[in-house]
């Protein structure tokens, strides 16, 4: 338990060949989070200033102010990551859903992942114009995902602070797909 938190959520995740589609080795994460300790250790890893922009964290500071003054999830396993971020950080926490599950005003973007398409969507007034949001997510596969959850936040004029997820496929490109955003991985494989 106190050894490296790579090595604990790789101990604890489990690799599900040929899920949801045949090809895909799906990282199945709910054990991790199903794991009192290492949760609180992933939420922790996640909420780091490591996973900020240090230009982003440095005007912040200028001006007095925390690093990100929002975390935005992304459904459905996002959510369950930045609802614990938002609260230890003592910020507040938005939902990037997908399509049809937002009640008002809202703008969406199409997107593709490993193992799909789908559509996002962010309530327009969810994000005010030089918010400084930090984006996170479980997985960073093909990074599709992540890059129109943050296309959203910048629609709205908000600034992506950091992006944080616990596992970075590596071998799928998201990292490049998404720069020049850093992301800030707990579990590189
Ligand atoms: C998974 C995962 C990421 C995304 C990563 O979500 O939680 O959001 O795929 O893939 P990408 O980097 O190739 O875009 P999924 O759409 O399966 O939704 P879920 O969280 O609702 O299961
Ligand atoms: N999202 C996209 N690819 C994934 C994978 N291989 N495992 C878990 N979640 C994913």
């Amino acid at each position: 338990l106190d050894g490296p938190l790579d090595e604990l959520i790789a101990g604890l995740a489990v690799d599900v060949p040929d899920y949801p589609v045949p090809g895909v080795v799906f990282r199945d994460l709910t054990p991790v989070f199903a794991h009192g300790p290492a949760f609180r250790r992933m939420v922790l890893g996640l909420a780091t200033p490591e996973s900020c922009d240090p230009r982003v964290a440095a005007v912040a500071a200028d001006e007095g102010r925390p690093p990100f003054d929002l975390v935005v999830g992304v459904e459905a396993r996002g959510f369950l990551l930045a609802a614990a971020v938002a609260l230890e950080t003592g910020v507040g926490v938005i939902p990037v859903r997908k399509a049809g599950k937002l009640p008002r005003a809202r703008i969406a973007a199409d997107y593709a992942l490993e193992y799909g398409t789908a559509t996002l969507e962010l309530h327009a007034d969810s994000v005010a114009p030089g918010d400084r949001v930090l984006v996170v997510d479980d997985v960073l596969a093909t990074g599709g995902t992540l890059e129109a959850a943050i296309g959203l936040v910048e629609r709205l004029g908000g600034v992506v602070a950091g992006v944080s997820v616990v596992i970075e496929l590596a071998a799928l490109g998201g990292r490049q797909r998404i720069a020049p955003h850093a992301v800030h991985a707990l579990w590189t494989t």
